[in-house]
């Protein structure tokens, strides 16, 4: 990483973190900072904070934290450099990439070039379906599926002829090396002869755009019934399938409006719903939807619902994908539609209103479990036990108490079951459930005392400089247990940024996101106002010191008292201990 430090400097300055993570994180400000969802870890209530005045992140629920810098390389997968350049374009600043490591600028380089074929590509293949006498089929096509043309404009809707070697000719005019080539999943290398043949052909094809607008892969869909109905880009380096969801890049302004998002299957049934005026939806293009996709929508919206045909592998889809939304508590509605139905036929038959309607009946997830259970068991005394069983751990998982009860009194109800002996189901599922904020939490009280202490002493000495003066005067680093504290104290030291936006400053010399993201933790801590702040930092200084001189001299003693007395074999137990004792202290570090 050699980009120059100004220049960091620069970008951080002219930066503003509640902008940058705004962009996909919805904030609301409260007091000083701001604070929203986690989008790192799964929570329902907000506890991911932005200091605008220290321009950092941190999250109190994971941990996570940083800068604008290091905000970017988590959220979309970046490292520093990228994000760097991210940044940078954001606020029109040059960055000379010279300076940077030819291997990361190498990668970088490559993940862009194959941006710009991918755009170049789509226009290609929209221009085909524009102006080409072979793309007639395709035209028709779309017009029969009712796609306006304001939409193929929009979405760069076009088409791949049919023909074996379109887009290898293609490749050929722009002198495209083969590495690119080979890497953008466009053309397919040829099993027995040199050469290569593409891999859309004869298909309408769709460009899937990723939220920064760049074109990252391709769909294409046949115009008969030909197998397969739909092909895509393979991953690639600009790809990530549990990533991307369709139509974001367009639909995100009116999900973060509506607070909600329509999630459906296919790229008709997105375009069908944008084109007739519902704007908040994305397509997971026939995947399973992953953590990393809802995560992504939480930026967006805070309600997502679900929409799917009424064929069973749209039910038993919909079925898998709850677990996914609950372990992130959002707030998720099921609207499995009229049977024969997709969102596409719906919307086009019967218009926005009703679709909008249809969705506000939209099933919770505990009586769509329940329904789904109900439908494959029956109503037998037996069906009635496997439909509890089904459905008993998602009840345990409700974590509202209120609504929990109230979903086992409708369920007892449903199946004509004493509440009791539902509830009782219900208790014995949740039995051994552990949230991952309860893993936390035990490690957080495991905490060492030492620990604490130099931590507190950071925290003061990052958020104040008189404090940060007096520890350099009396060297309290130097009496640390901790190593790393200590190193992190240091780099702190030597730090010369004054004010507020040190700890923004800091992590940008910082590789370690661990070490960030303590950073992030300590200038977040609370500090005692100005007048308790000079007595508390200088009494923690103080403990610091005793305790560490008084650990050192009782071992000391007791080696020294041990060699006196000529006892080699207890002198040489209690070195040990000694040793063990620090390595104790410090035995979590790498
Ligand atoms: P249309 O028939 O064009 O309306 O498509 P649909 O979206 O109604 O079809 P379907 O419900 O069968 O599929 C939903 C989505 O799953 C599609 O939009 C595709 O993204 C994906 N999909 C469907 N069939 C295939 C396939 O054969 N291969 C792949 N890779 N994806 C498919
Ligand atoms: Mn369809």
């Amino acid at each position: 990483m050699l980009i120059p430090e100004d220049k960091i400097s620069e970008i951080l300055n002219r930066a503003d973190i509640v902008d940058v993570v705004s962009d996909a994180v919805a904030l609301k400000k409260s007091g000083h900072n701001y604070f929203g969802v986690c989008p790192f870890h799964s929570e329902k209530t907000p506890s991911f904070s932005v200091s605008p005045q220290k321009q950092i992140f941190y999250c109190f629920g994971c941990g996570a934290g940083g800068n604008a810098f290091s905000f970017l390389m988590k959220h979309h997968g970046l490292v520093f450099p990228e994000a760097v350049k991210m940044l940078a374009r954001k606020y029109g600043i040059e960055v000379e990439t010279e300076t940077m490591d030819p291997g990361v600028k190498k990668k970088m380089a490559f993940r862009e070039g194959l941006f710009r074929l991918n755009r170049r590509v789509s226009e290609h293949y929209f221009q085909t379906l524009q102006t080409s006498n072979r793309a007639r089929a395709a035209r028709e096509y779309l017009a029969a599926r009712k796609i306006s043309q304001e939409t193929i404009d929009r979405f760069r809707i076009g088409y791949a002829p049919d023909a074996w070697d379109d887009m290898v000719t293609f490749f050929r005019k722009l002198k495209l090396g083969r590495r690119l080539a080979e890497a953008s999943g466009l053309v397919v290398p040829r099993k027995r002869k040199n050469g290569y043949y593409d891999r859309f052909r004869n298909r309408v094809v769709f460009p899937i755009f990723d939220v920064n607008m760049q074109v990252a892969g391709f769909g294409g869909r046949v115009m008969d019934d030909a197998v397969p109905k739909y092909l895509n880009s393979p991953e690639t380096p600009v790809y990530n399938k549990s990533r991307i969801l369709y139509g974001l890049h367009q639909s995100k302004t009116a999900c973060r409006q509506e607070g909600v998002v329509y999630i459906v299957e296919g790229y008709f049934d997105f375009l069908s719903l944008y084109q007739h005026g519902v704007k908040n939806s994305v397509a997971t293009l026939g995947t399973a939807l992953t953590d990393e996709h809802v995560r992504v929508l939480k930026g967006y919206a805070s309600k997502m619902v679900l929409v799917f045909d009424s064929d069973t592998a749209g039910v038993n889809a919909a079925r898998r994908s709850v677990g996914t939304f609950v372990r992130q508590g959002v707030e998720l509605g099921i609207l499995v539609l009229p049977k024969g139905k997709d969102p596409d036929s719906f919307v086009c038959e019967h218009g926005k209103a009703a679709f909008e309607e249809a969705a506000a009946g939209a099933m919770a997830v505990i009586p769509f479990l329940t329904e789904v259970a109900l439908e494959k068991h029956g109503l037998s005394i037996e069906g009635k036990i496997r439909v509890l069983d089904d459905i008993k751990q998602s009840i345990a998982g409700v974590e509202d108490s209120a609504a929990r009860s109230l979903y086992v009194r409708e369920i007892s109800q449903r199946l004509g079951l004493d509440e009791n002996a539902v509830l009782e189901k219900v208790r014995t599922a949740g039995v051994g459930i552990t949230t991952a904020d309860g893993e936390s939490q035990s490690r957080k009280t495991g905490e060492l005392e030492s620990d604490k202490r130099e931590k507190q002493m950071l925290s003061l000495m990052i958020q104040d400089s008189t404090v940060r003066e007096e520890i350099r005067k009396k060297n309290i680093l130097d009496y640390f247990f901790s190593e790393r504290l200590r190193r992190i104290g240091n780099r702190v030291e030597r730090c010369d940024r004054q004010g507020s936006l040190l700890a923004a400053d800091l992590m940008s010399c910082l590789e370690n996101s661990e070490d960030q993201e303590l950073i992030a933790s300590l200038a977040m801590m609370e500090v005692p106002g100005v007048d308790n702040l000079h007595e508390k930092s200088v009494s923690l200084m103080n403990r610091i010191v005793k305790i560490r001189n008084k650990r050192d001299n009782r071992l000391a003693d007791k080696i020294k008292k041990a060699e006196q007395g000529g006892n080699s074999e207890l002198s040489l137990e209690l070195l040990a201990k000694r040793q063990m004792e620090v390595r104790k202290l410090h035995g979590y570090e790498k």
